[in-house]
């Protein structure tokens, strides 16, 4: 596996630069967010509005971001499992927004889903956001309004549910993925958001990766170390393709929910958007050099993240780490499922004929025209009736049909879901899965939590452009 430090990915055309000089901290305050001494009147702010943030290396000149408090990823919220989450919203931006925390099995009224649940809020306007957090595990949270460019702006951060005895590590460590389209002399945020073509291919792909909003992010550690690793993919489209060197251990947990048992980590694992991964992992590299979490692209590795092993002697190597406690998931009735199957189509390469849209059927090009080139189950955009309405408590399975030639990943609101393979055994719990082309993946939960859940897939672009439904648990 080759490394090149400076780890610049070039989209199309030149690089930025690949000489940069280390960028500066670009930490995320921490905040002790929700009121967790539970007092009436803690309300922790959440000021959305324009910022700077160097993004990229020093020489270039800083990046005009949207952001939380003023910071690319937004402040670290943290709370333990169990307790209210109070968060307030404040809209500093000039257009209107909402805050979604994904992978929340939380009440519906506080989803952040503009239309669906609530009114998008107003520049000048705030809203308040108030749950208790159910589950354990790392989460985060985005704005859910015109998500394809106020994301690509910057407006997300971590959430992270603490469980009542967190496992034994010596360090917890957020690494928050992103890419970000930047123009090649100014290092701004590229324009075309709405662009048709991106969005009918894989998305806005960018062409600067970051870690927790720095190009070259490194942390300080110590030979032998165990560290637990929180990757949270907060990218509009970019699929990482992740690896580790110099460490070596478990992934414990996906999408927020632990395994059952700690599985080793594969040599090359992928994380898709919206998706996060929790790993136990001890440092292996000799003191003095360096362990990575490696990207990996066609033509090689690059640093996404360095970890510097400090002079000390390693420890001993420590036996695996337990699984973390479950989270309280309702188990699916597999027998008394109701099924209903999902079609995923459109796209490049392989189009629209017709879909309905807006109530009404088009064709292929009336679709474009409109912006829309996906369609689930022949509907493009939020349909008029439900994809599945259900009673609470009933279980649904979805056999999601990929008739495209891009892969996608599905994220349901609200619930946690389970792949249900062939042979019936079941995957890991998750809240966003990733659908090949030409693949069928079959999904199965049960619908608990009442309301009016978005179904989408967080390729932004391709929600956008008609890949989103909803499914109603009365
Ligand atoms: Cu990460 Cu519809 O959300
Ligand atoms: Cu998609």
């Amino acid at each position: 596996m080759t490394i090149t430090r400076r780890q610049l990915i070039a989209g199309t055309g030149a690089a930025l630069v690949a000489n940069g000089a280390l960028v500066g901290p670009l930490r995320a305050a921490s905040h002790s967010g929700a009121a967790a001494d539970g007092s009436a009147d803690a309300w922790a702010e959440l000021r959305a509005g324009l910022a700077k943030a160097q993004l990229t290396p020093a020489e270039y000149p800083a990046t005009e971001v949207w952001a939380y408090n003023g910071t690319a990823p937004g402040p670290t919220l943290r709370i333990k499992r169990g307790a209210l989450l109070r968060q307030r919203l404040v809209n500093g931006l000039p257009e209107a927004t909402s805050i979604h925390w994904h992978g929340l099995r939380l009440p519906n009224a506080m989803d952040g889903v503009p239309g669906l649940t609530q009114e998008a809020v107003g520049p000048g306007e705030s809203f308040d956001y108030e749950f208790t957090v159910p589950d354990a595990g790392t989460f985060w949270y985005h704005t859910h309004n015109r998500s394809w460019e106020q994301m690509a702006r910057g407006l997300y951060g971590p959430l992270i549910i603490d469980e009542e005895t967190p496992p034994d590590v010596d360090r917890d460590l957020i690494l928050t993925l992103d890419d970000w389209r930047l123009d090649q002399t100014t290092a701004a945020i590229a324009g075309g958001f709405d662009g048709l073509h991106d969005q009918a291919h894989g998305g806005r792909i960018g062409n600067l990766v970051t870690v927790n909003g720095q190009f070259d992010h490194r942390q300080p550690v110590r030979g032998g170390e165990r560290l637990r690793l929180r990757l949270i993919n907060t990218a509009n489209a970019r699929i990482f393709n992740l690896g580790l060197q110099g460490l070596e251990g478990w992934v414990v947990a996906l999408d927020g929910q632990p395994l059952e048992k700690p599985e080793p980590a594969a040599e090359v694992f992928r994380l898709a958007p919206a998706q996060r991964i929790d790993l136990i992992v001890d440092v292996t590299a000799e003191p003095g050099e360096e362990a990575y979490l490696v990207g990996l692209e066609r033509d090689g590795g690059f640093a996404l993240a360095t970890f510097e092993a400090g002079s000390e002697a390693a420890q001993a190597r420590r036996p695996a780490p337990e699984a973390l406690a479950p989270n309280d998931l309702p188990a699916p009735d597999l027998k008394g499922a109701r099924e209903v199957p999902m079609l995923l189509e459109g796209g490049a390469m392989r189009g629209l004929a017709k879909a309905e849209y807006l109530g009404r059927e088009m064709s292929g090009r009336e679709l474009a025209e409109q912006g829309q080139v996906w369609a689930l189950n022949g509907v493009a955009g939020m349909p008029a009736a439900p994809f599945a309405g259900v009673g609470r408590g009933e279980t649904l399975r979805i056999p999601m049909r990929n008739d495209t030639m891009f892969p996608h990943a599905m994220h349901l609101h609200g619930h946690h879901f389970r792949q249900e393979h062939e042979d019936g055994t079941l995957g890991p719990w998750r809240d966003t899965i990733l659908v090949d082309p030409d693949q069928v993946v079959t999904i199965v939960f049960a619908a608990d939590n009442p309301g009016r859940w978005l179904f989408h897939c967080h390729m932004l672009g391709h929600q956008v452009a008609g890949m989103k439904t909803r499914i109603e648990v009365a």
